[in-house]
């Protein structure tokens, strides 16, 4: 039976109770979210299902990582609906804090990524990744997992999460999982239901726009400029549409690049309707043979 923690002290019981009575090879899984769950979610929690024998959800709409003038009021909520789906998907506890349970009244503790917390959804959301970071570190801290489940839709935040893990030798391992999107290309997100009929039209624009600088790295270019330009055209071919950013970089470092000599990710944030949508795909450098590079 599912149970439902509404206070870091509930949840540590539930937690110490699973570890006392069970073997310690037996994991626990945690996916952490702000709740509306969508396919997305649910592929993260089936996983945890999968590989562990005890499933910990987290659902908590965070007030730190939104800032001023953004979506945190209307942020979409459907706790019942929530809390359904995590039964039937097979959670064992979902955690439901409130506000004042994961944060005092004066907070004087942030925990802070430096330099990949810059560039991309951090040039654009000062401060956003520092609510991630400490929030996800607070979770941690009272769920001690020994996996943690994140999507690739939020490429930068997995990054940024998986780099403090490590960074920080906590006893727990970072697993990403594909993003699921819409039959039409549309990455799942809970904001979508947020799109009005015509947004939701133009949506699928950002996915056709990323797979094609896809299909032109595998018909050979290597020139970032090129694929940001073919993206670029399709995306912004609605007027609907309004693009934040589009950009390529490496995927272990962030930075940018001119050729794609690494592995690297396609990266956009845009404005459909007001709301804020963000996708990415991965870009693998073409691995010449050694004839192709001597033909120049
Ligand atoms: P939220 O947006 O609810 O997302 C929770 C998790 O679901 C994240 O790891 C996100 O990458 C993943 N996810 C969202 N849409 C997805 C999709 N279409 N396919 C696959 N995975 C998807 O991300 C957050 O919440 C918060 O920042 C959080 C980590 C909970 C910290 O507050």
């Amino acid at each position: 039976m599912m149970r439902i923690a509404h206070t870091t002290n509930e949840l540590r019981n539930l937690i110490r109770g699973f570890r006392f009575t069970h073997p310690p090879d037996q994991t626990v899984g945690f996916v952490p979210t702000m709740g509306f769950l969508h396919e997305g979610h649910l592929s993260l929690i089936r996983l945890a299902r999968e590989e562990n024998q005890y499933v910990v959800v987290s659902i908590f709409v965070n007030p730190t990582q939104f800032g001023p003038g953004e979506d945190f009021a209307q942020y979409p909520r459907d706790e019942s609906r929530d809390v359904a789906l995590c039964s039937q998907a097979g959670v064992n506890v979902v955690f439901l804090p409130s506000i004042s349970d994961m944060y005092p009244d004066h907070p004087m503790v942030t925990v802070m990524v430096q330099e990949i917390t810059g560039v991309l959804c951090g040039e654009f959301r000062p401060g956003h990744f520092d609510g991630v970071a400490t929030v996800v570190t607070k979770l941690f801290n009272m769920v001690q997992p020994d996996f943690a489940y994140f999507g690739q839709k939020d490429a930068q935040q997995a990054l940024v999460i998986d780099r403090m893990t490590r960074e920080l030798g906590w006893p727990l391992q970072i697993r990403v999982c594909p993003t699921v999107r819409e039959p039409d290309g549309l990455a799942m997100s809970s904001r979508n239901v947020r799109l009005t009929p015509a947004g939701r039209q133009v949506a699928p624009l950002i996915y056709r726009g990323l797979t094609e600088a896809r299909r032109l790295v595998e018909a050979g270019e290597t020139r970032v400029y090129r694929l940001v330009a073919a993206a670029r055209e399709i995306i912004s071919a609605d007027p609907g549409m309004t693009i934040q950013y589009l950009e390529c970089r490496d995927r272990e470092f962030l930075a940018s690049l001119t050729v794609l000599d690494r592995p690297a990710v396609l990266a956009i944030a845009a404005y459909v309707d007001s709301v804020r949508l963000i996708d990415n795909v991965f870009l693998e450098p073409v691995t010449r043979s050694l004839d192709d590079r001597m033909e120049g």
